[in-house]
């Protein structure tokens, strides 16, 4: 009791001190809560990003979407504008304009744009693939329309790109056929193997300075190192690539986790970055969310099912994060949509239902995701975490 008034009294005479000299309210910094992930991002030069939904950005009923995307990312990557079928839906006409309002939108608010994406077998125009498919365009003429598509959009968007993903998802997965990882989609089966080079090189021609990334998934951890480990076919295709000359700048891992599995922690994360570092190469988590089933107690609002499952997409997110801030060429960490209103999982992921993958939830109110991310980016530093070491494009 004694020892509780004497330090009573001490903390009123400290505050009769202080009223002495009255201290400015606006000269107190601001708390980690009260920063934004940029501003506490950008301690470490590291781009923290978003995904964009360029139909919710627009959305005037929905304001707080814009408000978040330009208040809390210095980074923005279009999820679907800027791919094949957005861009030339019909053979020789473009459709520049969405991809041209997120890179205003950038430019307003200081913020990098992340290209997404050159090559890859997806949301590919119906011309194209329905062209190669009826025999109308054959191999040679689809190798021009490539390098084609390559230098128109790399130059119409030169300098306005920081990163570009040339090539995504060319991969195969363990749980294709064959199991061994091998290329897999329609450019590797209508151009063979060499269309990685090819794409990297194209797109170095057309603009000299954007970093030109491979981008993919499942390539957070090595495995056995063996044929079926992803991870280590991704490392050893950049190796060659690297080794031969080719211009490809960085790797980016995408990071679409689930709270079902087993997942990773930092450590198993950090020696991947640091591998593909360790051959000249930058890293960047490019996509990165973390789902979860959504039962029906989920559903039901019982917080014993959904804690668990909150608790374990913040640690994911940690564990990538964590990684990335120790990797000094991990340049940028982005997640692929920030809201679970506006979230590609619930859409594509239904039997059983995903969902619950973002940083806010549907009514924009910050998770636990958010503020383990924001706690993270505070509280970090040297002598394991230390400013970003920038990349020089390859020539
Ligand atoms: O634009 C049409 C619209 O006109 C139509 O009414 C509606 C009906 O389904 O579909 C709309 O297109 C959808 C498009 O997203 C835009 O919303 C497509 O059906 C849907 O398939 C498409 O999904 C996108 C998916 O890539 C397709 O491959 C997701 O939004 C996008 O988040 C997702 O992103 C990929 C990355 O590019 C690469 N890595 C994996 C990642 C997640 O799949």
């Amino acid at each position: 009791m004694k020892r509780f008034l004497t330090a009573g009294a001490g903390v009123l005479m400290l505050a009769g001190t202080l009223n002495a000299v009255p201290v400015q309210a606006e000269e107190r910094p601001p708390t980690v809560a009260e920063q934004s992930l940029r501003a506490l991002a950008a301690r470490h030069d590291l781009a923290i990003g978003t995904a964009v939904d360029t139909d919710a950005l627009r959305d005037a009923a929905d304001p707080q979407y814009r408000a978040l995307a330009a208040s809390q990312f210095s980074s923005v990557t279009a999820e679907n504008v800027m791919k094949w079928e957005s861009l030339e839906p019909t053979r020789g006409t473009y459709n520049w304009g969405p991809a041209d309002e997120l890179i205003e939108f950038a430019r307003k608010n200081r913020q990098q744009v992340r290209g997404h994406v050159l090559v890859w077998q997806n949301q590919l125009p119906a011309w194209l693939t329905q062209g190669v498919s009826d025999g109308t365009i054959g191999k040679e003429q689809l190798r021009d329309i490539l390098r084609n598509h390559i230098t128109t959009v790399v130059k119409r968007f030169k300098g306005k790109i920081s990163q570009w993903d040339v090539v995504n998802e060319a991969a195969s997965d363990p749980w294709d056929t064959p199991s061994s990882i091998h290329l897999k989609g329609f450019w590797a089966q209508h151009l063979g193997p060499g269309y990685i080079a090819d794409a990297f090189r194209w797109a170095r021609a057309a603009d000299p300075d954007a970093l030109l990334f491979y981008n993919d998934y499942n390539i957070e951890a090595f495995g056995d190192r063996g044929p079926s480990d992803k991870t280590w076919y991704v490392y050893t295709m950049a190796r060659r690539l690297r080794a031969s000359g080719v211009p490809i700048d960085g790797v980016g891992s995408q990071g679409h986790l689930g709270t079902q599995y087993g997942n990773y922690d930092a450590l198993q994360v950090l020696e991947v970055l640091d591998a593909f570092s360790d051959l000249g190469l930058a890293t960047a988590f490019t996509e990165v969310d973390v789902r979860s089933q959504m039962t029906d107690g989920v559903r039901a609002g019982d917080s014993n099912e959904i804690n668990p499952r909150l608790q374990a997409s913040a640690s994911n997110y940690s564990v990538l994060l964590q990684a990335c801030l120790a990797n000094r060429r991990c340049l940028s960490y982005t997640v692929w949509g920030f809201t679970d209103r506006h979230s590609w999982v619930p859409g594509w992921f239904s039997d059983p239902p995903e969902g619950m993958a973002t940083l806010y939830d549907e009514s924009y109110r910050p998770k636990r995701a958010y503020n383990v991310v924001k706690a993270d980016l505070a509280f970090s530093g040297p002598p394991y975490v230390l400013p970003r070491v920038s990349q020089k494009p390859r020539r």
